[in-house]
């Protein structure tokens, strides 16, 4: 039975509600067993049954959940940095997107790469996160468009999950745009999804979540309404891409269908915001996406003060969002959508968990958890997000395993 010793700060992020409660605990100490939590608490309070166990030492330093980034498009082939030189220059995401490149330039180039290829990449990223102290990672299918492509990405997923270290929660986005072969027919590629993709994921068990990317450019609400009724009846509860880049009622589709979580929300009206409040959708943010497309941050102020639970994401993907790194869009989520440190920080832990329906189990730090955290360099999560380091992450623990870094051990 573990236990980390001399923490300097512990957020437990144990408290269910408050955006910036985050637990503190000054002069700490964390036991666990099992790769369970068993204790957590002022060292002072240590219960004498846990005095003589192995002690692991965290220096003084902070130590939080391990941090869970609830939106990625973790697997997909090829890159666009092309696009990104476009933009800059003046081209729109939407125009890009209208001439083939965009969305539909990554399903081609997933569409080529086998199963293995897409692992060996993902992997890749999964360790650059882990450093990081990223624990688990939500990710998202929705570079393939069709039966085969769609199912290869979720097995992806479905392995890295078993072979671990770092948690992975599955979501279907077949309906991230209509491919370019049903483009003459919309409804029969809704059809695809609903009669043939999300039942052959159910079946399988690949999934926890069905997602559609609601936009004029991708699908309207009727299509969406469609695709997650379905996919609710099949046990994958709904996530929606809402109101990115035009505001068409998108966090109101996602309160009236019960969602888990309506994300990016750049343009959420305010009868969205009360409509998530009220059906206790999670409004999950990301600040890399909006930085990357010039835009307006979203009203993360309104969103909390609106009694909305705001968490904070990647959104990692080729194209609006090419990083994982998680702790530089809590820095920008604070600079950008005037979050403070600990709102973000209950943004990527307990909240980002209760978009992936898996609270409790991860992102807080209290007996019953998951033994999932990560020591930062840093006396609090203040100075850790104000002095941006590239990776202040001296350890990351998953399961009660260290995954990255080393801890002096006594
Ligand atoms: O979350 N908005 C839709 N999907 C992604 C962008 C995907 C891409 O450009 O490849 C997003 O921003
Ligand atoms: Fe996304």
């Amino acid at each position: 039975m573990p236990r980390l010793a001399n923490i300097g700060c512990l957020a437990t992020c144990a408290n269910p509600v408050g955006q910036e409660d985050i637990g503190l605990i000054r002069d700490a100490a964390l036991v666990w067993r099992d790769g369970v939590v068993r204790w957590a608490g002022r060292a002072t309070a240590l219960p004498a049954e846990y005095r003589q166990e192995p002690e692991w030492n965290a220096g003084g330093r902070l130590v939080i959940p391990g941090l869970v980034d609830a939106h990625t498009h973790l697997a997909f082939g090829g890159w666009r940095a092309g696009e990104f030189s476009d933009r800059i220059q003046g081209r729109d995401y939407l125009e890009i997107a209208a001439a083939g490149g965009g969305i539909r330039s990554t399903v081609r180039a997933t569409r080529a790469l086998d199963e293995d290829t897409l692992l060996d990449r993902a992997r890749e990223f999964l360790s650059g996160m882990v450093s990081l102290g990223v624990t688990t990672v939500e990710a998202k299918s929705g570079y393939g468009l069709d039966l085969e492509t769609e199912l290869r990405l979720l097995r992806v997923y479905r392995r890295l999950d078993e072979s671990g270290p770092v948690r992975i929660v599955a979501t279907c986005l077949a309906a991230h745009v209509v491919p370019p072969e049903w483009a003459a027919d919309r409804a029969g590629y809704v059809r695809l999804i609903t009669e043939e993709v999300l039942p052959a994921v159910a079946e399988e068990g690949l999934a926890a979540f069905c997602d559609v990317f609601v936009e004029d450019s991708a699908f309207s609400a009727d299509e969406a309404r469609q695709i997650c009724e379905r996919g609710s009846d099949l046990g994958l509860r709904p996530k929606l891409h809402v109101d990115q880049l035009t505001g068409g009622g998108g966090a109101e589709l996602a309160a009236s269908l019960g969602a888990v979580s309506a994300d990016h929300l750049e343009y959420v009206s305010e009868s969205g915001i009360e409509a998530l409040a009220q059906a206790g959708v999670v409004g999950v943010t990301l600040p890399l996406a909006s930085l990357y497309l010039d835009q307006a941050p979203p009203p993360a102020r309104a969103l909390i003060d609106g009694g909305v639970a705001v968490a904070v994401a990647s959104d990692f993907n080729p194209g609006t969002a090419p990083s994982y790194h998680l702790p530089f869009a809590m820095t920008l989520a604070c600079a950008r959508q005037r979050m403070t440190p600990a709102e973000v920080l209950k943004g990527t832990t307990r909240y980002a968990a209760r978009a992936l329906g898996r609270e409790r189990r991860v992102g807080s730090l209290e007996p019953g958890a998951a033994a999932d955290f990560a020591v930062i360099d840093a006396p609090d999560v203040e100075h850790w997000l104000y002095h941006l380091r590239p990776n202040a992450c001296v350890a990351a623990v998953i399961g009660g395993e260290a995954r990255h870094g080393v801890l002096p051990k006594a």
